[in-house]
This record gives structure tokens, sequence and C-alpha cells, in this order.
């Protein structure tokens, strides 16, 4: 079976929750060295993953689709409601708040995870079908498209 948007971008969400994980880990063992990278690589995976969605998917979905008041601004909204978290854990692991980090890290995940479960069951699935013969032009611009 070939790639599609879902099958792509759901992979992608794995490898980000992987990093994540690792993260939490990492601030759990209080090794704050590692921490700092592993929070870049997270950082960077994450920042990576709206990249994909808000400059390749959403704007070629809102072009097919006309509806650019709809899921994509909404999930546009929730990316920087993640990020905004995500520059405060940064915060805290310069100074070494560990308590505050989980309180952070919990809240941020129990978005992620509303947030992937919509774009999984509903928005990549209204991409695939809506896009139809432009899937795996979308999905490999999406592979092109350069870490920050
Ligand atoms: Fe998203
Ligand atoms: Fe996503």
């Amino acid at each position: 079976m070939s790639e599609t948007i879902s099958s792509f971008l759901t992979q992608d969400h794995r490898d980000c929750d992987e990093m994540f994980a690792n993260l939490e880990n990492i601030v759990a063992s209080e090794n704050w060295i590692e921490v700092e990278k592993v929070f870049e690589s997270f950082s960077n995976d994450l920042q990576h993953h709206f990249n994909m969605e808000e400059k390749v998917m959403f704007p070629k979905f809102e072009e097919k689709t006309g509806m650019t008041q709809g899921p994509t601004a909404m999930m546009r909204m929730e990316h920087q409601q993640m990020l905004q978290i995500l520059s405060q854990m940064n915060e805290d692991i310069s100074k070494k708040q560990k308590d505050h980090f989980f309180g952070l890290s919990e809240t941020l995940m129990m978005i992620m995870q509303q947030h992937n479960m919509k774009e999984e069951q509903m928005l990549y699935r209204m991409a695939d079908s809506h896009l139809s013969t432009d899937v795996l032009f979308v999905v490999s611009e999406m592979k092109e498209l350069k870490r920050a």
C-alpha cells in the first residue's frame, strides 16, 4: 500500500511522542546537560511537524476545499498553544525546576494527545480524500521541507 497523508503524519506523531517520552525520562534523571540536548531535539521535531502541516499540507487542503476557517484554523491555534507551553518548559529547564516542568509537560501531553487524535481521526482522512490525486505530491513536499 502506498503512503498517504494519514500514514506519513501519523507516524511522525509517534516519533514526536517517542522523543517527548525521552525528554521526560531525562528530566526525571536530572541530567541537565543531556536534558538540553534532548529538549532541542524534541523541540525541533515538533516544530518541523507543525511546519509540514502549516506550510505544506494545510495550505493545500485550504486551497482544495475552500475551508480556511475550519479545522486547519483550529489546528494552527492549538499549535501556537503548544509552542507557548514548550517555551515555558524551556524556561523551567534553564532554571532546573523539575516539578514545575512536569506540571507543564503533563498539560502539553494532554493537549497534544487530543490534537493528534483530531488530526488522525478527522483532518488527515479528510485531506487524503479531498487531495486524492495530489496526495503523493503533498507527502513528498512535506518530506522535502527542511528542518530548522
Ligand atoms: Fe497539528
Ligand atoms: Fe500533526
